[in-house]
């Protein structure tokens, strides 16, 4: 990027306006600010009831997020109101400005979808002043940068109820997300009432469906905040749960059972069976119906082929037809229900493994790949979306998110017209460790990032300014009712039982869940595995880690000013072994996480130690180094399905005070260590062990 479009950037976003997320295409600030002393919304030129509802809605967040009791409703004289919302016409077009004077504030858009994306963005600068509330004057020019910006919520696995959705729906507009795909069926869950083949919820989904007048309030719900909705029914793999109902359906003739435990299940439909796709056009028909949009996902993915193998008809249905292959028979059962679907009027999406030379290029393609995968698909003339590097289930940071780019690494070397194929991506939140209960602390605030990298220009990638835009978008999301930074205080206190839960917070505060698929290899969880230990209550990405990783790194790179609060951290650490002793005595919840207490407080006390040493002048001895190697390596290692993340900052300070030179360090008060040869006092920390 030039130098010059690198600096205006950069002070943009120094500038007032800097809690926005995702952060808009262009952005002019000016001076002054727009009181909220009163606030009236007045729609100017095109009005329709999503619109009207849309600036009732924004007066009663306002009236929420500032305490002030706003007057409802929408005025009808534009002169007099504090926000105008101007949109010529109906359509899906998303870009609007946003224009703040300190006299009042206009959005334009030139259809409702953008005038969605304003009024967020308008919210998103309220900030209380000395005066009262009120909004930096600026001019924002915003557009998306890609057209498909998802979340996938993974119902089946784990029940999520209406309301889950619902708040996530509100988050997701929050973010300018624009696409809800629904996955509606698996193995483990089959979540929509059909009134066509009602056995399939009777007996696929224990009670625990959206009633089709639920699933109609959910679309509104969405198409009112600009969101799309795309129901996905996994077939012919991931199954299961049709066949206790109609196990005509199946390669095998069963009986079948809801499936309890996780993994690649062998249950597949039969593609070989015209009485197969009488059922799909009946169902597909029936669902068309009650989805009205554009998209329905057919899943695709994870076909084992067992079931098929194991069959002689199915067999032999392959060599009459000159099938090669499982995945040219998967290849038949999809081009069959792609003439299925286009004859319901919708546009077929599956997973990579969709994509044949025999299946017709209108198929939507999300990888689950990755972007090597994506880009072949957009050579071939798919149409694609990036989902690898999307999963929210994994537990990864926000910066892996952030980093993954659609038109990344491969993706960069396509043709414009290739690249215009890659439509967006979609985050992905399975659920086999989910529950309602921690499902916004799966989702929020991570997809924040990932909104943002669908959203903003190639250009914005500073990692520290995201970082702290997510945390303030993160506190503003409660007002919505999102529950993820409300369900984590409850469910240490769970976990403490009686006693106060700060010793316990205080140590979950810089621990992770394992990465990736580990907590599977570790246990057999099932579908009633309670979800309630402290590896299901703590963030996927410990933000307190971070911090303290970026202070101790700052620290050692000489910034004046940090060691104080470094020190103070440290010190709490390590002295809150004890304490926590004292709360988790009792509990069977938590007797797992004492070893990794012991050792966040002896890497604590190697920490100061090493503060100690490098404040002294002297280098650390090599016998106190291999010591705290030692530390650090049995530290690293994961229990209870769970990280200490200080490990790398303590790792760096051990590091550097093994170098001869010390640092210049304001006095912290910690004990100078004795580095007498021979007869050395022990440091610090080391004393309490
Ligand atoms: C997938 O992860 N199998 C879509």
């Amino acid at each position: 990027m030039p130098n010059l479009l690198l600096c205006l950037l950069l002070a943009a976003m120094m500038a007032p306006a800097q809690n926005l997320m995702p952060w808009p295409a262009r952005i002019a600030h000016r001076d002054g600010r727009l009181e909220l002393g009163t606030f009236r919304v007045a729609l100017a030129g095109f009005r329709d009831t999503t619109l009207e509802r849309a600036a009732a809605r924004l007066v009663e967040r306002l009236a929420r997020r500032t305490g002030v009791p706003f007057p409802v409703g929408v005025a009808a004289d534009a002169s007099e109101a504090t926000l105008v919302i101007e949109c010529p016409q109906a359509g899906a077009a998303e870009s609007y400005t946003l224009d703040v004077t300190p006299r009042q504030a206009r959005i334009e858009a030139g259809a409702p979808a953008g005038a969605l994306h304003g009024m967020e963005t308008f919210l998103q600068l309220v900030e209380p002043g000395p005066g009262g509330f009120s909004i930096p004057a600026v001019r924002i020019e915003d557009s998306p940068r890609f057209g498909w910006r998802g979340l996938l919520i993974d119902a089946s696995r784990h029940w999520m109820p209406a309301e889950v959705i619902k708040r996530n729906l509100d988050g997701m507009a929050a973010v300018k997300l624009n696409v809800l795909h629904w996955h509606l069926s698996d193995d483990q869950g089959f979540r929509v009432e059909s009134k066509r083949y009602p056995r399939l919820q009777e007996m696929g989904s224990d009670g625990n469906y959206y009633t089709q007048a639920e699933v109609r309030e959910i679309v509104a719900y969405a198409r009112d905040r600009g969101i799309r909705v795309v129901p996905e029914f996994d077939m012919p793999g991931h199954t299961s749960a049709w066949f206790p109902g109609y196990p005509e359906l199946a390669a095998f003739p069963g009986p079948y059972r809801i499936e309890r435990g996780w993994g690649v299940i062998d249950a597949c439909m039969d593609p070989t069976r015209e009485e197969v796709y009488t059922f799909l056009d009946g169902f597909i028909g029936e669902m068309s119906e009650l989805f009205p949009g554009e998209y329905f996902h057919i899943g695709g993915d994870e076909v084992n082929g067992k079931q098929w193998d194991a069959s002689e008809r199915i067999r032999a249905f392959k060599r009459e037809h000159g099938m090669k292959s499982n995945d040219d028979l998967q290849a038949w059962f999809n081009q069959r229900l792609e003439k299925i679907v286009s004859s319901h009027g919708k546009k077929m999406v599956g997973w990579d493994e969709v994509a044949h030379p025999d299946l017709p290029k209108n198929v939507l393609v999300q990888s689950w790949r990755g972007q090597k995968a994506l880009a072949e698909l957009a050579r071939q003339g798919y149409e694609g979306l990036l989902s690898f590097g999307y999963y929210l289930d994994l537990a990864q940071p926000a910066s892996f998110h952030y980093a993954n780019d659609p038109l990344g690494g491969p993706g960069a070397s396509l043709s414009p017209a290739e690249q215009t194929r890659i439509l967006g991506g979609e985050a992905c939140l399975w659920a086999e460790l989910v529950t309602p209960e921690n499902v916004d602390g799966r989702i929020w605030p991570r997809l924040a990032a990932i909104a943002e990298r669908l959203w903003s220009p190639v250009e914005v990638t500073d990692l520290s300014s995201m970082y702290r835009r997510m945390a303030v978008l993160s506190r503003n999301l409660d007002w919505l009712g999102l529950t993820h930074n409300r369900a984590y205080p409850t469910m240490l206190a769970r976990i403490a039982g009686g006693h106060d839960p700060e010793p316990l917070r205080l140590l979950a505060g810089i621990l992770e869940p394992v990465k990736n698929y580990t907590r599977h290899r570790g246990r057999a969880y099932r579908q009633d595995t309670p979800l309630n230990r402290l590896v299901d209550a703590v963030a996927p990405e410990s933000l307190e880690a971070r911090a303290f990783g970026e202070d101790a790194g700052a620290m050692l790179a000489g910034k004046p000013g940090i060691e104080k609060s470094v020190v103070a951290r440290l010190r709490a650490w390590r002295d809150n072994d004890a304490r926590l002793r004292a709360v988790l005595q009792d509990s069977f919840l938590g007797a797992d996480v004492l070893p990794l207490s012991a050792d966040v407080a002896t890497l604590a006390a190697a920490g100061l130690d090493a503060i100690a040493y490098l404040a002294s002048g002297k280098p650390a001895p090599a016998a106190w180094i291999s010591q705290q190697k030692a530390v650090l390596k049995r530290a690293a290692a994961p229990r209870a399905e769970l990280l200490i993340m200080i490990v790398p900052a303590i790792g760096s300070l051990v590091d550097r005070a093994a170098k001869p030179g010390g640092l210049r360090l304001e006095p912290t008060g910690a004990a100078p260590p004795a580095t007498t040869p021979g007869r050395r006092r022990p440091p610090e920390g080391l004393r309490r062990h």
